[in-house]
């Protein structure tokens, strides 16, 4: 699969762009604060339906206008798939080949892409929801029925929550509590499926990233050695001061570990980062063996934090992936990629091909 062209107007400092990439490397350059980041996360946008940098609508409609157009052309196995989305106060309208759409879930189906950006080390220095939603894109794309095991797990659980908020007891609870369990299970039941499958690959890219030896633990979201039931039996009364479920699957975290120490509190900016790249780029090959296409990786500045001869392991393990690169620098940094990219210069939102 590759982004084949991308139409963008209105989004953050870009008033109009039509670009047309490569199906291997691109590379978007330009000096601070030109727009090159904007590019990435319109694109990001498209396969996403929000902002990798958390940005609401306001903040990503150019400054004086009332919305921001987006349109995509996808190319899959020969199969060409537009894609578009339209944002404003009004709402995220969403078309696939022509078709309105009722959810984003399209917009990820049609454009599975990752980002690593200078903010990637989050994703192993910060709180466990983007941690979670890492698993969960993996499965999201493995498992055609997690999407709706997923759904109806958030459902049930802002039921059981709203329940607790209206001081229900246990009694009233144990219709939500039956539900929560059954599909609690099952969510954890693919998530650790996900992470076993997933675990070869990141360690191997962990390690040819680092050079020292990375693993991660599963943590389901409850103690190993008592059942779901059990646990939310034992944390009811948590559960009622609180107003809210304490343990479950929306509670599961990954914990990993460099060296055998939390790389959560006790390795370096850079070091987090690396790893925070092994575990999107072993998602990402799991994610394309799956699908039996190539993916899309966005890479903004990727030098960033990384001494030369870390980002040159990061370039060797992204082009072993083989996936279409659209990456963002400072330079005309040719020297990136192995092989030639496609360039794009970048100036005050203006974005043109450039030989
Ligand atoms: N909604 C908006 N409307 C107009 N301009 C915006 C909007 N949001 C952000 N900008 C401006 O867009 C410009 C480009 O931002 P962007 O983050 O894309 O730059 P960049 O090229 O990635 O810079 P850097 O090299 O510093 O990362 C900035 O000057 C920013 O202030
Ligand atoms: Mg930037």
């Amino acid at each position: 699969m590759s982004l084949v062209s991308l139409k963008c107007t209105d989004f953050r400092c870009i008033e109009c762009a039509e670009l047309d990439f490569a199906a291997g490397n691109n590379l978007i350059y330009g000096p601070n604060g030109s727009g090159k980041t904007s590019v990435l996360e319109a694109i990001a946008y498209l396969g996403r339906g929000r902002s990798f940098r958390g940005a609401t609508t306001r903040q990503l409609v150019r400054h004086g206008q009332n919305e921001f157009v987006l349109f995509g052309r996808v190319e899959r196995a020969g199969r060409k798939i537009g894609i578009g989305v339209r944002n404003s106060a009004a709402g995220l309208e969403v078309h696939t080949n022509g078709e309105k759409r009722a959810s984003t879930a399209a917009l990820a189906e049609a454009l599975p892409l990752q980002v690593i950006d200078p903010d990637v080390h989050k994703l192993v220095a910060g709180g466990p929801e983007d941690r979670r939603r890492f698993v969960d894109w993996i499965a999201f794309h493995v498992e055609h029925s997690y999407l709706e095991l997923w759904r109806r797990f958030r459902r049930t659980l802002k039921q059981r929550n709203a329940a607790l908020r209206r001081g229900s007891g246990a009694n009233d609870l144990r219709g939500w509590d039956k539900e929560m369990v059954e599909l609690g299970l099952a969510v954890d039941d693919v998530r650790r499926r996900m992470l076993d499958r997933t675990r070869p690959a990141f360690l191997a890219t962990g390690e040819a990233l680092l050079g020292t030896a990375i693993d991660f633990e599963y943590y389901r979201g409850w103690p190993a050695d008592v059942g779901l039931a059990e646990a939310m039996a034992g944390a009811i009364q948590r559960d009622q001061q609180a107003g809210a479920s304490q343990v479950g699957p929306h509670r599961a975290d990954i914990r990993l570990k460099l060296d055998d120490r939390q790389a959560r509190k006790m390795v370096s900016r850079g070091q987090q980062k690396l790893l925070a790249c092994a575990m999107i780029l072993a998602a990402t090959e799991e994610v394309q063996k799956q699908l039996e296409w190539p993916l899309l990786l966005l890479l903004d500045d990727p030098a960033a934090e990384l001494d030369g001869a870390s980002l040159q392991r990061l370039m060797d393990a992204v082009r072993r992936l083989g996936c279409q690169v659209i990456a963002t620098t400072l330079e005309a940094d040719r020297e990136l990629f192995a092989d030639k990219p496609s360039l794009f210069h970048v100036e005050h939102g203006s974005i043109q091909a450039s030989p």
